[in-house]
Order: structure tokens, then C-alpha cells, then sequence
């Protein structure tokens, strides 16, 4: 199997994996960049496990070709932080409601569900459950999952717009 050089801009860090031509974004991310947050469940698009941005685009990195992130910007759930022991609402969210137990699922459903925030700040629980509804858990029952993802909603449109009015 041949090997190739892949450069990306890995969580804001401009990174060069060696990969298998055969590689996974999946398989770079865990195995060349050490980057283990990003899950494999299914490996075949079913799960939601292993969701990363690719190039704000949410996306299964299982079905991505590693060869197919040159020049692109990848976010992973280590990415996610807004600054060293910092988390982002919606990890500090899923840690208050209790949002997990095996933990599997968590860094797919925290990146899918920042793909939402970013695009819509005040989804109603409805477009929540149903934008989710490609990342399956089961441990939870969702329902702990859904409260969390509303409530870091709430708790980033409050700082908006306090500090619009700073
Ligand atoms: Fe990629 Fe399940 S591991 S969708
Ligand atoms: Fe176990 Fe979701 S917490 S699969």
C-alpha cells in the first residue's frame, strides 16, 4: 500500500499525517494525528461516532478519504474548547445534565451539535432531535442528550448578547 503526505489545518494547527493511500479521515485523525477523541462505531456512516467539520461542513470522517483533507480544515472534538481548561457551553452542558454514561457516542454528538449552533443559535427541540438524528446512543434514551444541546443553546445566545450590550 503507498503512503502520501497529507497537510491540513487540524484544530486550527497546520499538520502533516503520513497516511496509507487507503486511510480514513477516521483512521489519520486516531492513528497518524493521536487525536482519539473522534470515536469509530459502525465505520460504515450509520452511527455518528466519529463526526468531525470538515471545512464547517459536518461530516462521518469514516466515509472520508484521508487523501481527500489536503488544504482543508478539520475540527475535531478536542477542538472544541474555547481556550485551555476552558470548555465549550455545550461540553460544560453535557457534563451538568449528565448527557452520557459510556461516552461513545459524546464527542459525535458535541460536534454535530456545535454544526447546528453555528448555524442556527435557536433551534427549537424538534429541529434538535431531528438535526441528531444520525448520531445514535445507546445508553442515554436521548432525552438528557437534547436538554444539554437546548440548554448550551440558551446559555450562548445569553452571552451574545451580553456582550452586544458590553
Ligand atoms: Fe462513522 Fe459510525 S463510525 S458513522
Ligand atoms: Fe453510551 Fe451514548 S453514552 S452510546
Amino acid at each position: 500500500m503507498s503512503r502520501l503526505i497529507v497537510s491540513a489545518r487540524i484544530n486550527g494547527e497546520a499538520r502533516e499525517l503520513l497516511v496509507d493511500e487507503r486511510d480514513s479521515l477516521l483512521d489519520a485523525l486516531r492513528e497518524r494525528a493521536g487525536l482519539t477523541g473522534t470515536k469509530e462505531g459502525c465505520n460504515n456512516g450509520n452511527c455518528g461516532a466519529c463526526s468531525v467539520l470538515l471545512d464547517g461542513r459536518l461530516v462521518n470522517s469514516c466515509l472520508v478519504m484521508a487523501a481527500e483533507v489536503e488544504g482543508s480544515d478539520v475540527t475535531t472534538v478536542e477542538g472544541l474548547e474555547l481556550g485551555p481548561q476552558q470548555l465549550h457551553p455545550l461540553q460544560s452542558a453535557f457534563l451538568e445534565e449528565a448527557a452520557l454514561q459510556c461516552g461513545i457516542c459524546t464527542p459525535g454528538f458535541l460536534v454535530s451539535a456545535k454544526a447546528l449552533l453555528d448555524t442556527n443559535p435557536d433551534p427549537t427541540e424538534h429541529e434538535v432531535r431531528f438535526w441528531l438524528a444520525g448520531n445514535l446512543c445507546r445508553c442515554t434514551g436521548y432525552d438528557k442528550i437534547i436538554r444539554a444541546v437546548m440548554g448550551a443553546a440558551e446559555t450562548m445566545r445569553n452571552t451574545a448578547s451580553s456582550s452586544e450590550g458590553a
